[in-house]
């Protein structure tokens, strides 16, 4: 009783939890959007006019919601300290805490069955874990020692060999964690790192440039410049990152053969987008850069479609095996997960809504429970029950004979 109780609690928390990620993600990157595009489309101000007097760099006139905005930019920055400055941090700070907690939450308070795969690598739990976590760890160390590096200043370059690192770590740990876990310490990793640079860098130099203003002098734009080299970064962060965090849903990707390199390509086509949003908003429009992103998809999808399952009618059998056959394999493999009551530990309710305890029910659900187990192979998850490839052929060959 008190197992399903704090699996049901769990499940609050983790409803709670990524609510206010997803809400905290929502503000950060869309004031992120938002200050890059100021940046793009601000223009300098009349020579001789009073704001250019005034140090004013860029402005722009906007309207929305019924009202008329005027932001101008400062370079470096205006003579006086203004009273009231926004800062734009907690964003960024609550996305990466509510971020971290739902990793802990999802992950690591139950690694058997969400982070380890014995058929990619036997790892006890705490193994997996430390894995994950330290991944975190050594994202901010490498990236950060480069972006230090005379690499650092080369931007075409820096991009290159951070994405060779990524992909790397992506490719180190879908040899050592499900495919599932592997892909959210990818998007964990670059979260930690665009967080990072909130934390460690832009905001320490903001404030070195105004305790410089405080006491009358005027600021180093060094700060501005390595400010502006980390926010560049993260501007092209968000595709990839973004699309890692909804990855979960798409076994297709997470679970293929060659996970790693169908991420490596996702990420890639998103960088491309962003590249192509970015020279847009400086009046440069080059549509090879979504085209070839969106060549990227398309070959990536081609080339991870699932193939006919080629089940072997031996395995099966012979004939199609009924529906007897398969409930017996479900029940023995699904339910303590699947059916209204689970009895696995760690679940409170069957996940994603999907019961498997009746004939009707594994009726209804066959082409998912096909989808899953078959052409996918991302059920039983981290194959915890111990599925083995003949039940699977069984299923393949009863779903192919019509599911009867
Ligand atoms: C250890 C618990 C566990 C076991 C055992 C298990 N599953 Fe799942 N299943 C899950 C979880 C967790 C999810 C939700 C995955 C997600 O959030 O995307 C899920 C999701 C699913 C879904 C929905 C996927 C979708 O996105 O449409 C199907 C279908 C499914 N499982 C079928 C099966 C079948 C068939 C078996 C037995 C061969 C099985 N599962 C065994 C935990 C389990």
């Amino acid at each position: 009783m008190s197992e399903i109780l704090s699996a049901y609690g769990t499940e609050w928390l983790n409803l709670l939890v990524r609510w206010l990620h997803l809400v905290a993600g929502i503000a950060w990157i869309g004031a992120s959007f938002y200050f890059v595009w100021l940046d793009n489309n601000i223009r300098p101000p009349k020579p001789g006019s009073d704001l250019e007097k005034a140090g004013v760099s860029g402005e722009l006139w906007a309207i929305h919601g019924g009202g008329f905005y005027n932001p101008q930019k400062y370079l470096v920055a205006p003579k006086q300290l203004p009273q009231e400055l926004h800062w734009f941090k907690w964003e960024a700070y609550a996305t990466w805490l509510s971020g971290f907690a739902l990793l802990l939450i999802v992950y690591h308070f139950n690694p058997s069955a969400m982070m380890i795969d014995r058929s990619v690598a036997d790892l006890a739990p705490w193994q997996a874990s430390a894995i994950g976590l330290g991944s975190l760890v050594v994202a901010w160390a490498v990236y950060d020692l480069l972006c230090r590096s005379p690499i650092g200043g080369r931007d075409a370059w820096f991009g290159i060999v951070i994405f060779i690192f990524l992909v790397a770590s992506a490719y180190v740990l879908t040899k050592l964690l499900s495919g599932r876990a592997a892909y959210i310490h990818v998007g964990a990793m670059i979260g930690t790192i665009m967080v990072a640079n909130v934390l460690m860098v832009i905001i320490p130099g903001q404030r070195k440039m105004v305790d410089a203003m405080r006491v009358g002098q005027s600021p180093d734009p060094v700060y501005g410049k390595r400010g502006k080299q980390r926010s560049v970064h993260n501007n092209y962060f968000t595709l990839p990152v973004v699309f890692i965090m909804i990855s979960n849903h798409y076994a297709m990707t997470y679970n293929h053969a060659f996970n790693w390199l169908v991420l490596a390509a996702i990420m890639a086509a998103g960088v491309l987008i962003r590249h192509f949003f970015n020279l847009r908003h400086q009046g440069r429009t080059v549509w090879g850069y979504p085209a070839a992103g969106l060549l990227i998809l398309l070959a990536v999808a081609v080339a991870i479609a699932p193939r006919p399952a080629g089940t072997s009618a031996g395995a099966a059998g012979g004939a199609a095996p009924d529906l007897a056959k398969v409930q017996a394999i479900v029940n023995l493999r699904c339910v303590a997960c699947h059916s209204d009551r689970p009895t696995q530990p760690g679940f409170a309710t069957a996940p994603a809504g999907v019961m498997l305890h009746t004939e009707a029910l594994i009726r209804q659900h066959g082409a998912r429970v096909y989808q899953q187990t078959v052409q996918l192979k991302a059920m039983p998850i981290g194959n915890l029950t111990g599925m083995t490839d003949d039940e699977r052929a069984v299923i393949g060959a009863w779903y192919e004979a019509g599911a009867r």
